[in-house]
């Protein structure tokens, strides 16, 4: 008799595979009334929450998270739902201190999470330890996850290591998460199988059909005893998206690797996902649902591409494009070789845009890449360079100890915060302040508005809530998109700006070189200014940029306050 093993599927509709293709946008309006058949279909997990779904909700769809989470839970009562975790980021995009991790993932489990897929951008563990003992308290399954990339000091043995080090955690299963899509069916089979050799740990495989390999990979996961695999129902799948959850399912059954799932439940299924498509058609790109082979030869995920041709587009600087391009591997290399996934694919983007434009390498070094070099994120793959290293930090030390350690305790005085501003009806609404002070109380104040579905209201130029008129860019980073608004970012623009005169009619005027948000003004009216001084800090595309008096002088007046949208030219204030 053949020995069954069978292979379990995880679906991603409910998250990856929005997120990949249509910006994260599927309502739960529109998620519930398949929810039933989904839970009936025999899946290992949904994956339905996190990643970018909760900054979404409340940016974008005016849905709670947590509201979403609930009514899953209440209509999905036998499949496990579960969670993307981005470890000390949680579903943010800076480490958070402990306490607030550790009530998130608390309220996460209790609102209905029963699998946490918790990874780190450079795999450092450090980043991981307090979501997943969190989580394991709360009895949930723990998904140790290896962001997986291609480098000279990534290779089965260091993989193996770092997953060791999960195990450790006592992590119930460990995940394979190639956002990129770069996983060969070779390497899939020899990282499959040295990982069930040596750490013995249930093994999932999440890839991205952006290249066009990912079948054939999870073929060869099969084969090499891969437990789990990641797909999405098929009106979701393919391109940036997972494989699609029928085809796989067709393609194992009959063979050992058989899911047991039923093709007629699916095809239902399908169905209706293909009427909920209809309903985002004006956000799909279609580059999105394409093959890039492109991405095998220089292995920068799509994402990151179409986010370089926005920023090089917007400096009139796409002759520069293939400069770039063969500055990014330098940039990573520099980096000490990070996996390209959100925070890092921007980190290393915006530093090898940067290094083409201003004609120097490392001339301007934005504070993201900065905090890298200092060890804020993490430690990374292998040592930076000497020479950067040296650079950035001065007479400075490097940061050794784990990144949250240098964090003070947020969860009372955002508590206090959200108290005195009314926001907090349920316990969760304080999570989602702490995570997103920004933004989080016009929604939880009732003030935020649904995002409308029409072509119109998402394309470029539309104006936006928090800041200003920009162009919307959908960015699909390592397999998972989001909208975002593109604009230069602040010291790239700003030497740019140089070189092109400014036509300010305000005497003395500082112009904005960006479109962004006024996140902080340096500089009061009667201070004292000399040329190269911040003056004000401006928050763009997830950056913070700041912006130098490009003169000396008194500041006499400022036209801006904090928090307020400007757009490229705008005069902030006047110094004479
Ligand atoms: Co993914």
């Amino acid at each position: 008799m053949i020995q069954m093993t069978r292979v379990a599927i995880t679906d991603t509709t409910l998250r990856d595979g929005h997120q990949s293709l249509i910006a994260t946008r599927m309502r739960t309006r529109d998620m519930l009334p398949i929810a039933e058949k989904l839970d009936c279909a025999g899946f290992f997990s949904l994956e339905v929450w996190g990643g970018a779904t909760f900054d979404v909700c409340i940016r974008f769809l005016n849905e709670d998270p947590w509201d979403r989470l609930r009514s899953l839970k209440d209509a999905i009562t036998e499949t496990p739902l579960q969670m993307l975790l981005r470890g000390q980021n949680l579903v943010g995009y800076r480490h958070y201190p402990d306490d607030v991790v550790t009530k998130f993932v608390e309220k996460s489990a209790e609102n209905g999470i029963d699998i946490f897929r918790v990874f780190d951008a450079v795999n450092d563990i450090r980043n991981m330890e307090v979501p997943i003992k969190t989580a394991k308290k709360t009895g949930a399954h723990v998904q140790g996850t290896i962001c997986y990339t291609i480098s000279p000091v990534h290779t089965i043995e260091t993989f193996v290591a770092f997953a060791s080090e999960l195990a450790s955690l006592d992590c119930d299963s460990i995940c394979i998460k190639d956002m990129a899509g770069l996983i060969t069916p070779h390497t899939a089979y020899d990282l499959v199988k040295a990982l069930k050799k040596d750490i013995g740990l249930p093994v999932n495989l999440h890839s991205h059909s952006t290249s066009g390999m990912a079948s054939m990979s999870y073929m060869a996961a099969c084969e090499a005893g891969v437990n789990i695999l990641d797909t999405a129902i098929s009106p979701f799948a393919g391109g940036a998206s997972q494989p699609p959850t029928e085809t796989i399912v067709a393609g194992l059954s009959g063979t050992p690797y058989e899911t047991g799932i039923d093709l007629v439940l699916l095809n239902e299924i399908k169905k209706y996902f293909d009427g909920v498509k209809e309903n985002y058609m004006g956000i799909l790109d279609p580059v999105s649902e394409k093959i890039d082979t492109s991405v095998l030869i220089h292995q920068i995920p799509g994402g990151m591409l179409s986010n370089l041709i926005s920023q090089l587009k917007e400096q009139d600087a796409m002759d520069r494009y293939d400069d770039v391009l063969q500055e990014m591997p330098k940039v990573r290399e520099d980096l000490g070789y990070p996996p390209l996934v959100t925070p890092t694919s921007q980190i290393v983007g915006t530093q090898a845009v940067l290094n083409v434009l201003m004609g120097e390498r490392y001339k301007v070094i934005p504070r993201e890449v900065r905090d890298y070099v200092r060890g804020i994120y993490g430690r990374p793959p292998a040592p930076i360079a000497e020479w950067l290293l040296s650079k950035v930090l001065g007479d400075d030390v490097a940061v050794t100890c784990r990144p949250a350690d240098l964090l003070d305790s947020e969860l009372e005085m955002r508590t206090k915060e959200a108290e005195e501003l009314g926001i907090v009806k349920k316990e969760e609404d304080i999570l989602t302040y702490a995570l997103y002070p920004q933004i989080a109380p016009k929604f939880l104040k009732g003030e935020a508005e649904e995002e409308k579905l029409s072509a119109g209201e998402v394309s470029a130029h539309a104006p936006h809530a928090h800041a200003g008129i920009f162009n919307r860019f959908r960015v699909v980073v390592d397999g998972e998109a989001f909208h975002v608004e593109v604009e230069p970012t602040g010291e790239m623009a700003a030497i740019i700006k140089e070189n092109k005169s400014s036509s300010a009619d305000v005497e003395g005027g500082i112009a904005s070189n960006m479109h962004g948000m006024i996140l902080g003004l340096k500089v009061a009216k009667g201070d004292a200014v000399a040329k190269g001084d911040v003056v004000a800090v401006i928050e763009a595309m997830k950056m913070e940029n700041n912006l130098h008096a490009p003169h000396s002088g008194i500041v006499r007046e400022i036209f801006v306050s904090e928090g307020g949208a400007v757009g490229t030219g705008d005069i902030i204030m006047s110094v004479y």
